[in-house]
This record gives C-alpha cells, sequence and structure tokens, in this order.
C-alpha cells in the first residue's frame, strides 16, 4: 500500500518553518512504516512575499485560507499561527470539514479545548497538540496512554523556556532586559512576551497537563498566575545563598479532592533535579502512585524542537487515516474536580523585608507573624546601611491566608519600611 496523507501548513514561521524542514527532507523511516507518504500540499502565511531563511516552492504559499480548508485532498491541516483567534476559526472549520488537527497552540487548547476536543468527536477525526506543552518535550503522550497504570498525585514543571532562559541568565549576572532580548533573539519567546514573563503562557500549559493528569477539565483561567517581573537579582543571590534556586514552577496536585493548580516563581533547593534545569530547557515532574518521580527534560521551544513534536502527532494523525481509527483522541475530562483557592495553598515562603535597625524592630515584627500562626524556620539579617536593616525571614509551612494576614500586619508597621518580595518556597518538610 502506499498512500499519499496531504497536509495543509497554517503558518511558516519559527514552528512552521521548522515543521517544513523536517517534513521536506528525506523521510524513508516515517514512508517505511506508515506505508505512505507525507506531502505538504499548501502553506498559509500572511504575507506571501517575506523572506524566510527556507527554500519553499512558491506555489506552496498562499494567503487564502480557503484554498486549504476547502481542498478536499488534503487529510490533516497542521495549525501553527497560534492565539485564539483566526486559529480557534481555521481549526474548527478544519474539523468540520473532516481534516484531523494537529496544534502547537497552548492558548487554544487552554481555552477553548473542550470545544475543539468535542467538535473532533463529532466529526470522528483527531486533534492532536503535543507541541503545546514543553516544546520537543513528549509530555502529553506519556501522561495519557503510558501512565494510564497510575492516579498521578502530581504535575510540576518548568514549561516556559523564555523565563527559565531569563533567571538562569540573571543567576549568572546579566539584567533582567538583556536577557528577555536574547530570549526573543533566539524564537522562545511568544510574540507578545507579556504572556511568557508574567506567567500566562506557563498557566496555559499546566491548564491543559491538569486536565490529562486528572482527567477534570482546568481552563488557563482557572489558574493562579504570577511572574517573574518582581524577581531581582537579589532575591536570586540571596536564595543560592540558602541553597535555593529561584524559578517559575507550574504545578498542579489533587489536595483533599481539589485541584491545586498555580504558576508562580518558586524557590526550590538546589538539589532538586527541577534547580539543574537552565536555559531555555524544559523539565515536568510527574508522581504516579505506581510508577513513583519521572521527570521530562528537554527543549521547551525553539524551531526544530518544537517542529520534532509537531511531526510525530501528525504521524499518528496520519497512521489514523490510514488505518481507519481516526477520532479515538477525544476528551478524557469525566471528572469535575472544584479549582483551590489560592490562599487555602499550604508551603514555606521567603520574605525580604527592609525595616529601621533599631531595638525592638525585629521583636515587632517576629510577634505578627506570632499571632498569624506564621512559624519562622530562619531570620538571616543581610546587611544595614545608614539605620536600615535588609532582613530575610523563611517561614515554615503555613497557609496563604495567614501568611497574607500577616504581611498586612507587618507593612503597617512603621518601622518597616518596605516589603521587597515574597516568594514561595518548595521543599519545606514541616
Ligand atoms: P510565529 O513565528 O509568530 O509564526 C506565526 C505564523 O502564522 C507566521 O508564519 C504568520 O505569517 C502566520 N500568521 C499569523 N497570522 C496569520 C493570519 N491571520 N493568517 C495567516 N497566517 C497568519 O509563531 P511561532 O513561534 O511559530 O508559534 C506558532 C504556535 O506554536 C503558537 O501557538 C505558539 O504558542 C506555539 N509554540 C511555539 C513555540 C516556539 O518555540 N516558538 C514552541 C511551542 C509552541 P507570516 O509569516 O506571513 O507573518
Ligand atoms: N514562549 C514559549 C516559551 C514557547 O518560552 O516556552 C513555547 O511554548
Amino acid at each position: 500500500m502506499s498512500d499519499v496523507i496531504n497536509i495543509g501548513l497554517l503558518g511558516l514561521g519559527t514552528v512552521g518553518r521548522g515543521v517544513f524542514q523536517l517534513l521536506d527532507r528525506d523521510n524513508a523511516e516515517i514512508v517505511e512504516r506508515l506505508g505512505g507518504t507525507l506531502q505538504i500540499r499548501r502553506i498559509l502565511v500572511q504575507d506571501a512575499s517575506k523572506e524566510r531563511g527556507v527554500q519553499i516552492p512558491p506555489d506552496l504559499l498562499t494567503t487564502d485560507y480557503r484554498t486549504v480548508l476547502d481542498d478536499p485532498k488534503i487529510d490533516i491541516v497542521v495549525e501553527v499561527i497560534g492565539g485564539v483567534g483566526i486559529a480557534r476559526q481555521l481549526v474548527l472549520g478544519a474539523i468540520e470539514r473532516g481534516k484531523s488537527v494537529v496544534t502547537a497552540n497552548k492558548e487554544l487548547m487552554a481555552h477553548h479545548g473542550r470545544e475543539v476536543m468535542e467538535a473532533a468527536k463529532a466529526q470522528n477525526v483527531d486533534i492532536f497538540f503535543e507541541a503545546s506543552v514543553g516544546g520537543g518535550i513528549p509530555i502529553i503522550r506519556p501522561l495519557k496512554d503510558s501512565l494510564i497504570g497510575n492516579y498521578v498525585k502530581q504535575v510540576m514543571g518548568i514549561v516556559n523556556g523564555t523565563t527559565n532562559f531569563i533567571l538562569s541568565k540573571m543567576e549568572a549576572g546579566m539584567s533582567y532586559e538583556a536577557a528577555l532580548t536574547e530570549a526573543q533573539e533566539l524564537g522562545y519567546a511568544e510574540r507578545d512576551p507579556s504572556s511568557d514573563v508574567e506567567g500566562k503562557d506557563a498557566a496555559a500549559k499546566i491548564a491543559i497537563l491538569a486536565s490529562i493528569a486528572f482527567n477534570s477539565r482546568v481552563t488557563a483561567d482557572d489558574v493562579h498566575a504570577e511572574g517573574i517581573t518582581s524577581i531581582t537579582s537579589q532575591d536570586i543571590m540571596y536564595a543560592q545563598e540558602l541553597g535555593y534556586a529561584i524559578k517559575l514552577l507550574a504545578l498542579a496536585k489533587i489536595e483533599e479532592d481539589s485541584l491545586d493548580v498555580r504558576v508562580h516563581p518558586t524557590m526550590i533547593p538546589l538539589d532538586h533535579p527541577l534547580a539543574t534545569v537552565k536555559d531555555a530547557y524544559n523539565a515536568i515532574f510527574v508522581e504516579g502512585d505506581a510508577v513513583g518521580n519521572l521527570m521530562f527534560f528537554g527543549q521547551g521551544a525553539g524551531s526544530l524542537p518544537t517542529a520534532s513534536a509537531v511531526v510525530a502527532d501528525v504521524f499518528a494523525a496520519a497512521e489514523n487515516r490510514i488505518s481507519g481509527r481516526s477520532g479515538r483522541s477525544a476528551c478524557t475530562c469525566f471528572k469535575d474536580y472544584d479549582i483551590r483557592s489560592i490562599d487555602d495553598v499550604v508551603c514555606g515562603y521567603y520574605l525580604l523585608i527592609e525595616c529601621v535597625d533599631r531595638p525592638g524592630v525585629l521583636a515587632q515584627i517576629t510577634h505578627v507573624f506570632g499571632d498569624n500562626q506564621v512559624s519562622l524556620g530562619s531570620i538571616i539579617q543581610k546587611s544595614v546601611t545608614d539605620g536600615v536593616a535588609e532582613i530575610v525571614f523563611m517561614t515554615h509551612k503555613v497557609s496563604e491566608g495567614n501568611l497574607r494576614t500577616a504581611i498586612s500586619g507587618i507593612g503597617a508597621l512603621k518601622s518597616v519600611s518596605e516589603i521587597r518580595n515574597v516568594i514561595r518556597v518548595e521543599g519545606v518538610t514541616r
């Protein structure tokens, strides 16, 4: 048997170019295993005259989406445009016309996952989205299929390359601004990098992972998300001195029948495997009740790494079309867990407080902590200049609600000039 599976590629940016390169080369193994070939038949772009750094036969390019969607020969549509505007319309349009869809679009899947998956189920076609989380790292299929024998206890990871790159460079002494510019030049950052640095990109990704890991729909809006814009070189330096790395962590876990899903800068012990993940690398740490701890590590962004995941999905969709098994990748969200309020989260905290250097001030601050059941693990005075002291407090585990009340009380003390930063700490044992 020798089938030709025709592909309509929507978008030829960072990821689209990678997909083109991987499908354009000699793919003997794909042909052998598929019993057919994967052929790009049309590529939709916004500006057909743009210089793209790869040799594209001009007759493949189009700026009219109908030449892709209305072409009955196109079996699989690959959406690598991004966003939830035109991309959503095109994905739904392709599904409506009976085409299987592969997308790298986390925003689409995290905001409209249910709609897209239900549409695919109704049309008996596939919707695959491996590249939407962790770039080139296989994580969606492992969670969905390879770990089916487990109850997942938690998923925790570094899922945004841009912010991990920035934090790594800041650790090495680079400024935040210079590191962000470099991440943009390397193609890691989203078109609007605020979505990376404010934690929204990671929130979309953990919403997707949580929905799969816990079989309960979580959307990006359900995720408490904070970014890295408040993290300073000073925090990073103090964290290192205390034996921690600061990472933008995305995590999802079951706590008393509700889902704790959040994204925020987190101090993690330097000996935790996630602390060793540097630059634009991503890693996802999964705890299953049977398998124990697993870590999936690799390049979470960039042209060819992301295209690697897209091409794997294209292959799976093509195999299904050839064997008549399309439409089996339906939604698995058959449970309906509540989302836990951030006030109920319990962890350790780092606080950097600037106060007057005068007898009795430390006692006032610790008194407020004590009144709010905040137990302290350590207190380190970092510096005293011109009568102003900088003190780092590390708490034991405490509920966020109690900590916030304590912070308001401390902020109201006349002797306290500034609460410079508050960072959650993972790995605190008591
Ligand atoms: P990109 O470089 O900005 O490319 C977007 C492409 O879409 C461009 O080719 C653009 O055409 C085309 N496009 C935009 N609006 C269009 C419209 N209205 N009609 C037709 N074409 C349009 O984006 P990207 O970085 O490749 O990302 C694509 C998707 O992959 C996003 O969902 C992103 O979140 C996801 N993703 C990216 C990475 C990464 O490392 N970059 C990793 C994982 C997932 P022109 O070229 O003509 O302007
Ligand atoms: N902007 C994203 C990142 C690209 O930095 O990880 C991959 O989704």
